[in-house]
């Protein structure tokens, strides 16, 4: 990769251009800011009106991060509905104009070209599948679906009936899917005979009728005939979803909802035990997802709009799905990978679609410049205007070649930093107003308060690196975990009384700049995808010949972090490479690909204190071969445990 690293750029002025005819200039950007943090009730209440709602709202914030007492309701004697607001309201001046494109997994396959009048037709006709198959307000709905159209329509008709959907990353493995659909006990499901990515194919269906022996409330599940693929069938509960569809009214009335009611549940990963099931709602998610896409791409009418993440992702919800569709934009879905026929797939698809507006993750680009500049030269890339970037720090390298080998120093780059939790996004450069610097989120969005606090809460000011917390809310913010309001208050709200609490380390420069330094908690970020260390752990120890394992993060050079495992076995056990390939499997079967783990040491004992707590810190050094600099290991139970760690450790090489 060494012929990248000769380009500096130090700070990126804002382009003439991008001054001139961006939504948001320098001057307005510090304007509304400040209006946006003193006065938040007539910001938002302003920023309320870019939707359509049923009921005007009269009140605009009501929210307290008070612990233990953190209760948070935006617009809350407002009503609406998200579908009518993402395609009923288009229908009059954009019927006929393209909503969804989709390019499939094979590039000889054709593309679809979906009107926002088809997307109504399909989200109506879909709605009513779901009502006869008895679907109610307030009922779950999980979808398992490949990145096809669908899922949009799937996400959009749960919406039109006030039904909540949760959605399941399609390369979640089947208990994964079912520890999901138990937690919030829904009892309808959408999948698809089978997925295609990179001309492989994955067993949706199978994976879903596994997932269901363990859950047996389940009462219908809808089908999309994709691949065409051979499945299993069970008669009563099984239903091709295009034959009902067909036979549905292409009328359905959208329901008033009200703006706190649920929207969807995403599971995400936390420090400590199962996934959290986030809860959004209804009018302060969709009022924010769609401002922030408008102000950060600065999407105007007419442009061609391309998030690269999967809707299974919050990703693909705010920005693939709700937020462009609320704004009537041209949103671009993607089935397949980045190097699949080869590594210049992305850029032909730019070329195919004219492209203006790419959304992707750092381990792609990093993936991508690996494969080489060849890759890129190949393709023109004209059309784009606007570069962006998500999911995990930037490393100014890759930022580097993003900008000047795929934009070609003519595109801004947005790096943009959110969370499931926040719904969208919370720190970023807004493309006509803020000077760029490589590996930087830079400077807060409209309404947020970020901060950097010390381990003990006092916020420091000026130049300072410690843990980032927001000090007030924002209209999309999560506004529980499912079924469990204690968890929520407990994991945001109890380690900082009174800010929310991200998770992430952070610094900020002279220039008031924000830079993510990465989770200070268990969490770890394995190719753009958040996973908790402990979910690796207890999968580990489901196997029989496991008696204990910790799992801690490593800097990957494609994947932004690896995973890596000590493993302590039942005695008797060996440790073999043939064993390191079956705990693996099992990792993959367990949870998914994604959590395959990347290095897997045999650890005859775990360093542990005296009470018992397993001191990752010193795990984390030894993971990253860092063997001089282990810290304080006095207060081990046995720090001869250590010794043996690092020997085996450097013995591997
Ligand atoms: C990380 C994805 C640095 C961060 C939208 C956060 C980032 C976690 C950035 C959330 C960025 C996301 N720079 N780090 N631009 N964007 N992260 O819930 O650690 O899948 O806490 O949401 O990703 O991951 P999640």
């Amino acid at each position: 990769m060494s012929e990248h690293k000769t380009y500096k750029v130090e700070t990126l002025k804002v382009p003439k251009a991008w001054k001139e005819n961006a939504f948001i200039d320098k001057d307005k950007y510090e304007k509304l800011y400040e209006k946006s943090v003193e006065k938040p009730d007539k910001f938002w209440g302003k920023e309320g009106e870019r939707l359509d709602w049923i009921k005007p709202y009269t009140r605009v914030k009501n929210t307290t991060f008070e612990f233990p007492n953190v209760s948070i309701k935006w617009f809350e004697d407002g009503t609406l509905n998200v579908a009518a607001n993402c395609v009923d309201r288009h229908l009059k001046k954009r019927g006929k104009q393209t909503a969804i494109i989709w390019e499939p997994d094979d590039p000889k396959t054709p593309a679809k070209h979906i009107t926002y009048r088809e997307l109504y037709d399909n989200v109506c006709r879909l709605a009513n599948v779901l009502k006869a198959q008895g679907v109610k307000k307030g009922d779950r709905v999980t979808i398992y679906l490949p990145m096809i159209p669908e899922p949009a329509y799937a996400m959009l008709a749960c919406a039109r009936i006030g039904a909540v959907h949760s959605i399941v990353f399609g390369g979640f493995s089947p208990d994964a899917l079912a520890g999901r659909i138990e937690d919030c006990k829904s009892e309808f499901v959408i999948t698809a005979d089978e997925g295609l990515r990179g001309g492989r194919k994955i067993p949706l269906k199978a994976n879903t009728d596994t997932a269901l022996q363990k859950n047996g409330h389940v009462k219908t599940v809808l089908v999309v005939r994709h691949t065409g693929g051979t499945v299993p069938w069970t008669d009563g509960r099984d239903v091709w979803l295009d034959e009902a569809m067909a036979g549905a009214e292409a009328e359905c009335p959208p329901e008033e909802m009200n703006a706190e009611d649920p929207l969807f549940i995403l599971y995400t990963s936390g420090s400590t035990g199962k996934p959290k099931g986030v809860l959004h709602t209804t009018g302060g998610y969709l009022v924010y997802a769609a401002m922030t896409h408008q102000y950060v791409f600065d999407y105007h009418d007419g442009d061609v709009y391309w998030c690269t993440a999967d809707v299974g992702w919050v990703t693909g919800h705010s920005y693939i799905v709700y937020g462009p569709l609320a704004n009537g934009a041209i949103t671009l879905m993607f089935e397949g990978v980045p190097n699949y026929p080869d590594a210049s797939r992305f850029w032909q698809v730019v070329d195919k679609h004219k492209v203006n507006i790419f959304y992707t993750a750092p381990t792609a680009i990093r993936a991508l410049m690996g494969a080489g500049n060849e890759h890129v030269k190949n393709t023109s890339r004209k059309s784009l205007r606007l570069l962006g970037s998500v999911g995990e720090p930037i490393n100014p390298e890759a930022w580097e070649w993003y900008y000047h080998v795929i934009g070609e120093k003519r595109c801004p780059i947005v790096d943009t930093w959110w969370q499931t939790e926040t719904g969208g996004i919370l720190i970023t450069p807004l493309p006509g107003a803020t000077k760029l610097k490589p590996g930087s989120a830079t400077l807060p969005f409209f309404g947020v308060q970020p901060a950097i606090v010390d381990a003990d809460g006092n916020i420091l000011e000026g130049e300072a690196a410690g843990n980032l917390v927001i000090l007030d809310a924002w209209p999309g913010m999560m506004r529980t975990v499912y079924g469990d309001h204690q968890r929520f208050v407990e994991t945001y709200f109890s380690a900082y009384k009174g800010k929310y609490f991200t998770g992430d380390g952070c610094r900020r420069d002279a220039d008031g700049y924000y830079w993510i330094t990465g989770r200070v908690d268990d969490v770890i970020n394995v190719s753009g995808h958040r996973m908790g260390t402990a979910e690796v752990e207890s999968a580990l120890v489901a196997h029989p010949k496991v008696s204990e394992a910790a799992v801690v993060g490593y800097p990957h050079d494609i994947k932004g972090q690896g995973i890596y495992c000590y493993v302590t076995l039942m005695s008797g056990e060996e440790g073999s490479d043939a064993l390191k390939k079956e705990l693996r499997d099992w990792v993959r079967n367990e949870i998914g690909p994604i959590a395959s783990p990347d290095q897997i040491q045999f650890a005859p004992g775990l360093p542990k204190t005296r009470s018992g707590k397993i001191m990752r810190r010193i795990l984390r050094k030894i993971a990253e071969d860092e063997f001089g600099n282990l810290g304080d290991t006095s207060t081990l139970a046995d720090p001869g445990v250590v010794t043996d760690l690092v020997e085996n450790r450097q013995n591997r090489r």
